[in-house]
């Protein structure tokens, strides 16, 4: 109505109307365009999504768990190689349950601090200064810097970008140049909280956050967290001597191109490895005497020592003593238990082909300063984890081969058959 009238007072107006008419048109078709291409865009997202998650689960349930040790297959190679599959095992199995990050003499005394970084999270966990141990994503709210790094004592957590400045408790004390920036408050700005527990020697972090509880950034309760965490297991661990009286000697840490579940594979085989790769070790051990024991979500093996003093090796030197503990604590964390020594390996995943086993080390207080025992007990154990190394990247490079999808399990590996079936449980959808 308006253009025809448009039409009969001005042809100029009328020309000026039907642009802006065909402007609006236009504006209002381009608007359904971009609305559309976005529309289409989050639809293929989440079909893709969608898509990952069905080829997950479809990857998951290669396995059956009900299929008894004697009958059961392995589970399919894809597990350790594909990419879909492992972002799903960070999601669900290493930030949805309590992860081992570090021991507890790292943050002894007030504003002690370290960092490290588990699958994408970067996390810092420090004392603070009223003696409270927090856990925080060690990431800057002003534009996502890492902010600490490293580990040591420190006051604050001063970010080396532009300054901004967080206490201990994680609040924003200091936002440099924010003068004259509108709807910011300090009090919103903080860093963002992680559930943080100690239990004996370690240090626990759970990046899930559960919504029912308050204050997530202050340690939760070590007992309630290893009822959670070793379930019935707590009371054979502390019989089998882990426990808070040793001293950290040493960590040591190794970059290893095999999928994280081939270590834990490879710890898991009931000693059936050692006769053929380990020659150096099977000396100090009984190998008959070799038992698993499987708790919820913890398998130990224990073995005797071998020799004829009990592992003591002609010049005396014993690093194994009379029993070795093994315990892996699902889903990747080792506790090995032997002689005077505690030693605990730590797998991170860097990628479906590629992750970190980190060594920390602890003895009994009274050999702490025998340098020349202490020199030979880790050149032992390096031995031992170096040829560990090179079994795990053979087995990576067959894993991807296509001549193999699934094996079968030795009576013995019955502890890897269980950690299988948890991590089925824990990735089904
Ligand atoms: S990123 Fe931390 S202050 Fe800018
Ligand atoms: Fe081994």
């Amino acid at each position: 109505m308006m253009t025809m009238l448009a039409t009969i007072t001005s042809p100029s107006s009328t020309l000026k109307s039907t642009t802006t008419g065909y402007l609006k048109l236009h504006h209002k078709f381009s608007v359904s365009v971009s609305q559309f291409r976005h529309r289409r865009r989050r639809i293929h997202q989440t079909l893709r999504v969608f898509a990952a998650a069905s080829n997950t689960s479809n990857l998951v349930e290669e396995f059956d768990p009900e299929i008894p040790v004697e009958r059961a297959l392995t589970p399919p190679s894809s597990w350790y190689t594909d990419y879909q599959f492992h972002r799903c095992e960070l999601d669900r199995v290493f930030y949805g349950g309590w992860q081992v990050v570090g021991y507890s003499d790292q943050i002894k005394a007030n504003r002690d601090f370290f960092t490290g970084r588990l699958g994408e999270v970067e996390f810092v966990v420090c004392r603070d200064d009223e003696g409270k141990i927090r856990a925080f994503h060690n990431v800057c709210s002003h534009h996502a810097s890492i902010l600490a790094s490293g580990s040591g004592r420190k006051s604050c957590f001063f970010c080396p970008y532009h300054g901004w400045t967080y206490s201990l408790n994680g609040s924003l004390v200091k936002a440099t140049r924010m003068t004259g920036i509108e709807n910011f408050a300090l009090n919103e700005m903080g860093l963002k909280p992680l559930r943080v527990a100690v239990w004996g020697p370690f240090v626990l972090l759970k990046v899930t956050q559960d919504k029912s509880k308050k204050e997530e950034d202050i340690e939760s309760d070590g007992s309630v967290v290893a009822s959670e965490w070793l379930g019935s297991s707590v009371g054979r661990l502390s019989e089998g001597g882990v426990d808070s009286t040793f001293s950290f000697i040493c960590r040591r840490e190794y970059t290893i191109d095999c999928n994280w579940k081939v270590f834990c594979d490879n710890y898991l085989d009931g000693g059936y490895h050692v006769p053929y790769a380990h020659k150096g070790l099977m000396s100090g051990l009984d190998l008959e005497t070799y038992s698993t024991t499987l708790f919820e979500r913890v398998s130990i093996q224990e073995c005797g020592g071998g020799g004829s003093k009990a592992g003591e090796e002609e010049d005396g030197f014993d690093r194994l003593g009379s029993q070795a503990l093994y315990a892996f604590v699902y889903p990747n964390f080792m506790i090995n238990r032997y002689g005077p020594w505690m030693d605990t390996n730590l797998v991170i995943p860097l990628g479906p082909r590629k992750c970190k086993v980190v060594f920390d080390y602890f003895l009994d207080p009274s050999l702490k300063d025998d340098e020349a025992f202490i020199r030979r007990s880790l050149e032992e154990s390096k031995r031992v984890q170096m040829e560990d190394v090179v079994l795990c990247e053979n087995v990576q490079r067959g894993l991807e081969s296509p001549a193999y999808d699934k094996g079968r399990y030795a009576l013995v590996e019955k502890p890897m058959h269980h950690f299988h079936c948890l991590l089925h449980q824990n990735l089904k959808i």
